[in-house]
Formats: structure tokens, C-alpha cells, sequence
């Protein structure tokens, strides 16, 4: 087991860049593969989820080989994929695991998908139900609620559909199956859910609908239309929001983090910081295959408490964990409500966070949908745990920073499934 140590009193400085997107990372491997010719892949993340879904096309009779720093990902359309010889595991990667169920239940093949502890207790019911209806044959534990799943695909029908969560992961895995469906799928959200899918499918070639009202429609067959590209992904803001939280509630810091995306149905912690009072200037703005990007500087701030509900928590949900720390260090009560998804991630975000931040001297109340944080409380350095997620270990090594003496934080690989290189970079940027 892997343990970080991280001193408090700290401060962060300087001008840094963090690793590529894992969403678009995720959808360059899943897009690449099944599109027709080369696609070249610049800032692709290395992190072990999205190392996974590229592992599962190899598996899956794709070629991809690294030019340097680029991933070149060699597509023959969907005909090119073969039948996995075995079980495809994908680690701890929920984008991962939903996104291929929807794309293997295309296809004629028997696939079986699985993952890790924290994955097989995941709900995937919610991707399973819909495909179902769509002709795909899925058996997984549980009735198909659980992870392992088997599924054999083929023959689809499209689907209209009112998806009863907002997540991109699901609307992700419908589109994708929708590609190869006989006739239209027709999908919409009940909230801002990324697009990044939509986005990068256009990009492709395919065309998706948009429509007032959030309806989206995929023409069935559009899977043809996809042809390799070139794509540069943005750094990712959900790694970026570390480090400027780091610089918000240290004194003396001030961070500038280069190329980051800023996808407006990501930006919803940028906005949450800014209403608590946060100094965040973004400049240098920008747009690659249709995703805006900007460099985004962030100074020490005084911080108050606020109220975070609603379509905010949809465009900010990967950040709540290092919210929660930027809360417990505001003046005033932070209550976050509409964030029952939290429970589901990678690990329950709400139960870890409130347990972990309570050890450092922080007062967070469990909600069953959200969390109560009274803040201003001074945090003091103890042993923590990650509770196996890397946004968790991530969030208390920033609390870490700010609080008295030394924080040891328990289980610490899995940072290496979204952020390679975070202890390095912290470590540099707090030298000053
Ligand atoms: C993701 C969607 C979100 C997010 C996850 C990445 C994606 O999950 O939490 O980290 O890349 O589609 P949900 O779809 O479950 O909200």
C-alpha cells in the first residue's frame, strides 16, 4: 500500500500543466477505434482508466502504437472489431465499463465486461435496462445491476428515451450503441450531463440532433459516417480544480494552470469557487475540435459558504470532494442538496469525504443527498484514508496543505487512475 505524507502551512506558486482530459481521452480511444482510418491522439492521459479502454480494443483486435507523445489508433469501422478471446476487465473505470457495454451490445459478438471491487458494486442497471430494450442480451449479477457483465449484441432497434439520471455515461453508452441501431434513437436529459460524446461524434462525422427541450436523436447507420482524425485533448478541469483550490485556501498562492478545458457543462466548480469568493481569471482562451480551452490562473481568497444545487451539481460533479475541502475552509455553512450521484462514484464521496475531513477537525454533515459543511474550523494533521478513490485521496491531500503539522494519507495508487505525476507536481509547486 502506498502512503502520502504531505507538511501543512504550505503554499502553492507557479505555472504548470496538468494531464489530458479523461472524459475526452476515454471517447478519443472509443472513437478512434471504431472509425475508419488513423486517428492521432495529442495529450492523451495516461492514467490507468483510460489505459484500460485502450487495452480493451487490443483485446478487441485494434491497433495503436505511441509516436512520441501521440497515440496513433488505426480503425477499420466497426467490422474491424473481433470477439475478446476473454473477460475484458476495466479496472476502475465506471466511463470505461458503461461506454463499451453500449458499444459491444452493437455488435454480434459475445464480450464480458468487469472491473474492480469499487466497479462490481457500481450500478450498471441503469445502462443495462435501456440496452436491453434497445435487443441487446445482458446477464450480469444481480439481475444485470452488477458488474460482471456478459452481453451479445446485435440486431438493434433505436430507442426513444427520457433518461431518468443525468449522466453523460449513460447517455455515452446509448448513443454509441445507437450507431449501428435500426432506425433512430432519441434520448434526453433531465440535466447538463458533459457533451463531450456529442461533440467528438460530430467531429467523427456523425451527425447528432440537438434539439430545445434536451432531446437528442442519433440516426441509426451514422456509425458509417465515422472517420479518423486528429485530436488534441485539453487538460483535464477536474485535475486542474486541485490545484486551484490549493491556491484558494493557502495564503501567498497564486497558480496559473495552462490549457485547460472549459467546456461550459464542466465549469460548474469554477463558478461554485467564484460565488464562495474565489479569485479565478481565465485568459489565453481558445477552441480544439470543438472544445474551448483556457489558461486559468487562481489566487489565495477569503471564502464564505453557499448553497450548491440544482444543474450546478451536474456540472460540477467529479469536484465535489475537493468542494468539500474548499468549503471547510470558508467562513460559514456550505449545504450542497440534488448530489445523491455522489454516493455511486468511485467510492460514496459523501460518506468519505465527511468522515475523512471530521478526523482533520472540519464539521461535515451526511445528507442523504448532499453534505452540510460548517466551516473555518482550523484543520489539523492526522491519518487519513482514500477509501480507494482517487478524488478522495486527491481532495485530502489539498486539505492537507492548509492544515497544522503533517497528514498521512492512506492508499494512494489510485491516484494513478486520473492524475499520473500529482505528488510530483504538488511537491514542485509547494517547493517555494
Ligand atoms: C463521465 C461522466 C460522469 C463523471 C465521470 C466521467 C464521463 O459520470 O462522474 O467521472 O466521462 O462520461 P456519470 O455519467 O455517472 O455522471
Amino acid at each position: 500500500m502506498t502512503n502520502l505524507a504531505i507538511l501543512g502551512k504550505k503554499r502553492v506558486q507557479g505555472d504548470i500543466r496538468v494531464p489530458g482530459d479523461k472524459s475526452i481521452s476515454h471517447r478519443s480511444a472509443i472513437l478512434g477505434s471504431i472509425a475508419r482510418g488513423t486517428t492521432t491522439v495529442k495529450g492523451f492521459l495516461k492514467g490507468d482508466d483510460t489505459l484500460g479502454t485502450l487495452i480493451a480494443f487490443r483485446k478487441m483486435g485494434v491497433e495503436w502504437r505511441w509516436e512520441g507523445e501521440s497515440l496513433i489508433i488505426r480503425g477499420h469501422g466497426l467490422k474491424g472489431l473481433s470477439e475478446s478471446e476473454d473477460v475484458i476487465d476495466l479496472g476502475n473505470s465506471g466511463t470505461g465499463i458503461r461506454l463499451l457495454t453500449g458499444l459491444v451490445s452493437g455488435f454480434d459478438q459475445f464480450t464480458v465486461l468487469t472491473g474492480d471491487e469499487s466497479l462490481r458494486s457500481r450500478p450498471m442497471g441503469r445502462v443495462v435496462e435501456p440496452l436491453r430494450r434497445m435487443g441487446a442480451r445482458i446477464d450480469g449479477r444481480s439481475g444485470g445491476k452488477l458488474a460482471p457483465l456478459s452481453i451479445h449484441g446485435g440486431n438493434l432497434k433505436g430507442l426513444k428515451y427520457e433518461m431518468p439520471v443525468a449522466s453523460a455515461q449513460l447517455k455515452s453508452a446509448l448513443l454509441l450503441a445507437g450507431l449501428w441501431a435500426e432506425g433512430a434513437t432519441e434520448l434526453r436529459e433531465p440535466g447538463p450531463a458533459r457533451d463531450h460524446t456529442e461533440i467528438m461524434l460530430e467531429g467523427f462525422g456523425a451527425r447528432v440532433e440537438r434539439e430545445e427541450g434536451g432531446w437528442m436523436r442519433i440516426r441509426g447507420g451514422a456509425g458509417d459516417d465515422l472517420v479518423g482524425r486528429e485530436i488534441t485533448v485539453p487538460g483535464d478541469i477536474s485535475s486542474a480544480a486541485f490545484f486551484l483550490t490549493a491556491a484558494i485556501i493557502t495564503p501567498g498562492s497564486e497558480i496559473t494552470i495552462r490549457r485547460v478545458g472549459v467546456n461550459p457543462r464542466r465549469t460548474g466548480a469554477l463558478d461554485i469557487l467564484r460565488e464562495m469568493g474565489a479569485d479565478i481569471k481565465l485568459s489565453e482562451r481558445g477552441s480544439s475540435a470543438n472544445e474551448p480551452y483556457a489558461d486559468i490562473t487562481a489566487r489565495h481568497s477569503r471564502l464564505k459558504g453557499i448553497t450548491i444545487e440544482g444543474d450546478r451539481v451536474v456540472r460540477a460533479i467529479d469536484e465535489f470532494p475537493v468542494l468539500a475541502v474548499a468549503a471547510a475552509y470558508a467562513e460559514g455553512r456550505t449545504v450542497v442538496r440534488d448530489a445523491q450521484e455522489l454516493r455511486v462514484k468511485e467510492s460514496d464521496r459523501i460518506a468519505a469525504m465527511a468522515f475523512e475531513l471530521d478526523r482533520m477537525g472540519a464539521s461535515v454533515e451526511d445528507l442523504p443527498n448532499g453534505m452540510i459543511i460548517n466551516g473555518g474550523k482550523p484543520l489539523k494533521g492526522t491519518v487519513v484514508d482514500s477509501h480507494g478513490d482517487h478524488r478522495v485521496a486527491m481532495s485530502l491531500a489539498i486539505a492537507a496543505l492548509g492544515a497544522e503539522a503533517e497528514t498521512v494519507i492512506h492508499d494512494t495508487e489510485c491516484i494513478a487512475t486520473s492524475f499520473p505525476g500529482f505528488e510530483k507536481l504538488l511537491e514542485e509547486a509547494t517547493a517555494g
